[in-house]
């Protein structure tokens, strides 16, 4: 219910302009941001660089315009160049939302945002690395793993993301498990109706089991993007029965949550790559975030209100 109603919340004009005009907001949010700019990113990536692999996210979601489509592509490619320069193309790759791209645009979206998405897949080959195209809701799964076939013709390492919480994807998970293929799995953060999505937490995790089971037998490079213990230690046995050493497979979370779990994993030499946001438009995914947990919301209406 409080989920639902952040998500909602998400897509709020006013809330958004509340958020982003109170200063206080600032420093919850940069627990989960690494800044406004490409250099933020990098000093960021940099720092982790040391015994963690990272992911790039440029912040940015439900794309109006073919030129905001084409900013996007510009502030990607321009994040593969740094990237390349600072020798960090074998430790940091990039993430993408197709809807940044352009695949909500009316008529040929789903064009734009794949010719958009091959322009960054070629700035990512220059620099030494390779692009995960991230999941949005679930009227857009179909798009989103056409478009993402097309570009592995050209592209062969385009990894994508699966969401456990979609009663398709254990399917999706048998079909996309095959040589070469790399899938994120995640829970699933968009409010999806109980006609297509599991809705309670048992059931997403029965299913999250499920589609690792898939993914650790199969011949692709499984992306275990969860932070909940559990299965963590489920993946991590999954893997071993399978016989996959730890460069198999990888471990992923987002930046600034569960940081403790994070290093300690690093740590003890597991593969860990850390999904690392940055960017002006953060208001969407960072109430996705709050949705997640709701400790997270008080911390985040205390500062709204002036009060820490
Ligand atoms: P769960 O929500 O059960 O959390 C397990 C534990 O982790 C909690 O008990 C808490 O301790 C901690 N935790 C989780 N979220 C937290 C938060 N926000 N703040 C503080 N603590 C928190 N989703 C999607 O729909 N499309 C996508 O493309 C992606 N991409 C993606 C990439 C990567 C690398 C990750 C890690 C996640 C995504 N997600 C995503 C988000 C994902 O679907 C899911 O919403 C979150 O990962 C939270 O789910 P958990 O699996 O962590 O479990």
């Amino acid at each position: 219910m409080l989920r639902s109603a952040l998500i909602t919340a998400s897509r709020s004009a006013n809330c958004r302009d509340l958020a982003e005009r109170t200063p206080l907001v600032r420093p919850v949010v940069d627990r989960f941001v690494a800044g406004p700019t490409t250099g933020d990113a990098i000093a960021v990536a940099r720092e982790l660089a040391a015994d963690r692999l990272i992911s790039l996210d440029h912040l940015g979601e439900d794309t109006h315009s073919r030129a905001q489509a084409g900013q996007a592509v510009e502030s990607y490619r321009t994040l593969l160049r740094r990237l390349a320069d600072e020798g960090l193309g074998e430790r940091a790759e990039v993430s993408v939302k197709l809807s940044a791209l352009g695949q909500a645009l009316p008529g040929d979206g789903g064009k734009i945002a794949l010719a958009n998405t091959w322009r960054i897949c070629e700035a990512a080959a220059a620099a030494g690395t390779m692009v995960t195209v991230d999941m949005e809701d679930h009227t857009t799964t179909d798009s989103t793993l056409s478009i993402v076939q097309a570009l592995r013709a050209d592209f062969r390492d385009t990894g994508t993301v699966l969401q456990a919480h979609l009663k398709r994807t254990e399917g999706d998970c048998a079909d996309l498990a095959g040589p070469n293929s790399r899938i994120r799995l995640c829970k699933g953060a968009y409010d999806e109706p109980a006609s297509v999505a599991y809705r309670a937490k048992s059931d997403v995790d029965a299913s999250y089991v499920r589609c690792l089971k898939v993914l650790m037998s199969g011949q692709g490079h499984p992306m275990v993007a969860t932070h909940d213990s559990r299965l963590l230690e489920i993946a991590m046995r999954l893997a071993d029965q399978a016989g996959r050493s730890r460069d198999d497979y990888e471990l992923q979370m987002l930046y600034g949550v569960r940081p403790a779990l994070q290093a300690e994993l690093a740590r003890n030499g597991l593969r860990l790559r850390v999904y690392l946001p940055y960017g002006t438009e953060w208001y969407p995914y960072f109430m996705r975030r709050l949705g997640e947990r709701p400790a997270n919301l008080t911390f985040f209406l205390r500062s709204l209100t002036g009060r820490r």
